[in-house]
């Protein structure tokens, strides 16, 4: 486990998300709602209102953002993780305006873990 693997293990055990797979509760309406809402405000514009990756500034990026809705697919990491690994800069290539801004510094652990909440439940 790597320096970076660590922080994030211990960044969901400290917001409740890490233990057995399978154990996660099922998330209740308002959490999802409040997730929704942080995603709309903070990642549509890049990542689009549906989470398909076809937000208003796609074109403007030297990167393609990811289409959302399928991280399951990807296999491990989780999707809770791979959210985590993204708003931390696990994605990002030096300090490159066109790619994935770094977030974690500027949202709160529980907007963050919110909006991880809302992206697992609308995965196809
Ligand atoms: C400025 C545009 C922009 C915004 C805003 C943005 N993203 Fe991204 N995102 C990207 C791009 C571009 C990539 C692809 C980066 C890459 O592959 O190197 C990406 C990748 C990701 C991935 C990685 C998927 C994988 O393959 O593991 C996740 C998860 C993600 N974003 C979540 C979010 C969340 C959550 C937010 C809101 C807090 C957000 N993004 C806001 C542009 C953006």
């Amino acid at each position: 486990m790597n320096h970076k693997t660590t922080i994030i293990a211990a960044t969901l055990a400290a917001i409740g998300l890490a233990g057995p797979a399978g154990a996660d509760p099922i998330p209740d309406k308002a959490t999802l709602e409040r997730g929704q809402a942080h995603y709309l405000l903070f990642c549509a514009n890049c990542h689009g209102v549906d989470a398909d990756g076809r937000g208003p500034l796609e074109g403007l990026l030297k990167v393609t953002p990811s289409n959302l809705t399928v991280l399951r697919h990807l296999g491990p990491p989780s999707v809770t993780e791979r959210v985590l690994m993204a708003v931390d800069g696990g994605h990002q290539v030096a300090a490159d305006a066109h790619k994935m801004p770094v977030f974690s510094e500027n949202l709160e652990v529980r907007t963050v873990r919110e909006i991880a909440i809302y992206l697992d439940s609308i995965q196809q």
